[in-house]
């Protein structure tokens, strides 16, 4: 058994985590074997990695630094969570993977693309995931979403011009491959954005059962 890497996509406030947990219950429903997590974190270690990542402090923390704790906590989590997970057979669920570095650590900070590469293929060797799904929208209205639950974290303060870079990077990975991305339109209503997650299901059941 292999399992099926499902990994959830885009902005702040883009949905990620309240589509997760649909989607979850659609599969469970199946009677399927559904492991959720999150990056970063995951685990009792890489979640403290995460408090050092987003809290707001006043030394600034250096790029360099900021793209080596996201591959530390990544690293711990796939050794205590994915990969386990993956090897009983299960679909692994996770709001946010490596993706995300590409588009903030990438898109948003600058950082070359070869060097986020270095890195992937450092800690995950060929594990990449089976499908993605990015949930895009205009950065604004992320933000607003994110706004309306209150103290932003260190990304949540940067500006207009980071989210754009961010998105952009999104929108192009997905482009590049659309077999392994599903582009969601995260805008939408809720209640239209599940009925395109509905929509994959089928798909992933027969991956997952194939
Ligand atoms: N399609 C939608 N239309 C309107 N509101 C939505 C939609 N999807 C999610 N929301 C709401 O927007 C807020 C953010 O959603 P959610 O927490 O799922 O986003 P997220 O992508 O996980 O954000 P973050 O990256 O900050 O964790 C929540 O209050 C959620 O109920
Ligand atoms: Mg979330």
């Amino acid at each position: 058994m292999s399992g099926l890497f499902i990994t959830l996509e885009g902005p702040e406030g883009a949905g990620k985590s309240t589509n997760r947990d649909y989607l979850a219950a659609r599969l469970r429903e199946q009677g399927v074997d559904v492991v959720m997590t999150r990056e970063p974190g995951g685990t009792p270690l890489a979640e403290r990695i995460r408090e050092l990542l987003l809290a707001p402090s006043e030394e600034r923390m250096a790029v360099d630094t900021e793209l080596l704790l996201m591959f530390a906590a990544r690293a711990q989590h796939l050794a205590e969570v994915i990969r386990p997970a993956l090897a009983r057979g299960a679909v692994v669920l996770c709001d946010r993977f490596t993706d995300a570095t590409y588009a903030y650590q990438g898109g948003g900070r600058g950082l070359p693309v070869e060097r986020i590469a270095i890195l992937e293929a450092f800690v995950q060797g060929e594990l990449r995931p089976d499908l993605t799904l990015v949930f895009d929208l205009p950065v604004e209205v992320g933000l607003a979403r994110a706004a309306a639950r209150g103290r932003l974290d260190r990304f949540e303060q940067e500006g207009q011009a980071f989210f754009e870079a961010v998105r952009q990077a999104y929108l192009q990975r997905a482009g590049q491959q659309p077999q392994r991305y599903r582009l969601l339109d995260a805008a939408q209503p809720l209640n239209a954005v599940q009925q395109a997650i509905n929509a994959l299901v089928p798909g992933i059941l027969e991956r997952c059962r194939g």
